[in-house]
């Protein structure tokens, strides 16, 4: 196994790709997905030539578009523009069109077959709170002030994928749904060693959440993590169940740096973390393995109540977008200045519904799109 994608995630590169050319697959799916994704693609744009960045975009379907388009949420010919691309660029999946068909043409099996597709382990998802939002949070400003998280979720194992599963037939007649949460040693060490060098380059603190009070495949998962904490004596390592966690998460956010776990208690614990940050437009992800190129999206879904209507906040695209230069294609300057841009936006108190407060100013997604150009030029 191929463990040099934690290096890839972390390190600052050296020496920075002037001029380069860049395949980048975009994905818009469904609900505000093509809005906000259109907002990133300009900021691209402008961003691509101040640096002498040429990005190729690729539109492919997936979701409940790719449904409607091609019968099925994951077309080969999306999974194989993916592989083929320099990095992807995600926007949302989802919607209640597509919420009663069979599961297998849910537009949600397409997003799983897409990390599963391209063996995206690693899912980072930052969880910073911005000066600028303290006040749209529901949390009070002491207890969110200075919160900086990044959860580090495994995402191509265990409930999500275990077999056996299924909805099945018991002897009686009676239904039975089965799914089966399963982590196995190698697959809990590839997630367990990003998460300690991304706790090296952070405040090296991990804290690894599972339910090993209960379960055995977490007993595994705390075993092997503390196993192999002894190749890491500068990070402090705890434990916490996960029931605790996400009570301390919103009982004293400040706490947690670093945080590891198991995909569904990641996928849980980072809508959590997001919410503490003000609203879950704001937060970027990274889904990223050993050898196919990553997958940058928004944390938050696909929003189909506001759909169409330019309400959505395009910010966690567009510092999707900033993770995908930096993580992604080595251009950390470039992902820098979109960064800046956010918070400068942000300072001159435009606001999307989501992070709205008293005093500022209420505008939509393309306009936040304008504003963003404006403070990059
Ligand atoms: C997420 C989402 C997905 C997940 C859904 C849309 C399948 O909630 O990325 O957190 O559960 O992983
Ligand atoms: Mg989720």
């Amino acid at each position: 196994m191929n463990y040099d994608i934690s290096r890839r995630i972390l390190t600052t590169p050296l020496s920075v790709n002037a001029m380069a050319q860049y395949r980048i697959t975009l994905l818009p799916g469904d609900g505000i997905g093509p809005e906000i994704m259109a907002v990133a693609v300009r900021v691209l744009k402008v961003i691509g030539e101040k640096f002498d960045l040429t990005f190729n975009f690729q539109e492919a379907p997936i979701g409940g578009a790719a449904i409607d388009a091609t019968g099925t949420p994951l077309p080969d010919e999306t999974l194989e523009i993916c592989r083929n691309s320099d990095a992807v660029l995600l926007a949302a999946i989802g919607g209640y069109k597509w919420d009663t068909l069979p599961r297998h043409l849910r537009p949600e099996t397409g997003l799983l077959g897409l990390r599963s597709g391209l063996g995206l382990f690693a899912n980072l998802r930052p969880a910073t709170i911005l000066p600028q939002l303290i006040d749209a949070s529901t949390l009070k400003r002491e207890v969110v002030e200075g919160v900086d998280i990044m959860v580090v979720r495994e995402l191509t194992g265990g409930l999500y994928f275990g077999e056996p599963r299924g909805i099945f037939t018991t002897e009686t007649g009676e239904k039975r749904g089965v799914n089966t949460m399963t982590y196995t040693e190698s697959e809990i060490d590839r997630i367990g060693k990003v998460a300690f060098e991304t706790a090296q380059k952070r405040s090296k603190r991990l804290c690894s959440v599972d339910k090993s009070n209960v379960l055995e495949v977490s007993q595994l998962w705390r075993d092997r993590i503390t196993q192999l904490a002894k190749n890491y004596p500068d990070v402090e390592l705890s434990h916490l169940y996960v029931d605790n966690a996400a009570m301390q998460l919103l009982r004293n956010p400040k706490q947690f740096d670093t945080i590891v776990t198991s995909n569904l208690f990641g996928d849980i614990l980072s809508d959590a973390a997001a919410m503490l940050t003000g609203s879950i437009g704001m937060l970027p992800s990274a889904s990223l393995g050993a050898t196919n190129p990553g997958v940058y999206e928004p944390v938050h879904g696909s929003a189909p109540d506001i759909a169409g209507q330019d309400k959505a906040n395009p910010l966690a695209q567009i510092l999707s977008a900033a993770m995908m230069l930096r993580y992604g294609l080595n251009q950390s300057a470039a992902a820098d200045q979109i960064e800046q841009a956010v918070l400068k936006v942000l300072d001159q108190d435009y606001r999307t519904g989501d992070i709205m407060s008293d005093g500022k100013t209420l505008i939509g997604c393309q306009a936040i799109g304008e504003a963003l150009i404006d403070a990059l030029k």
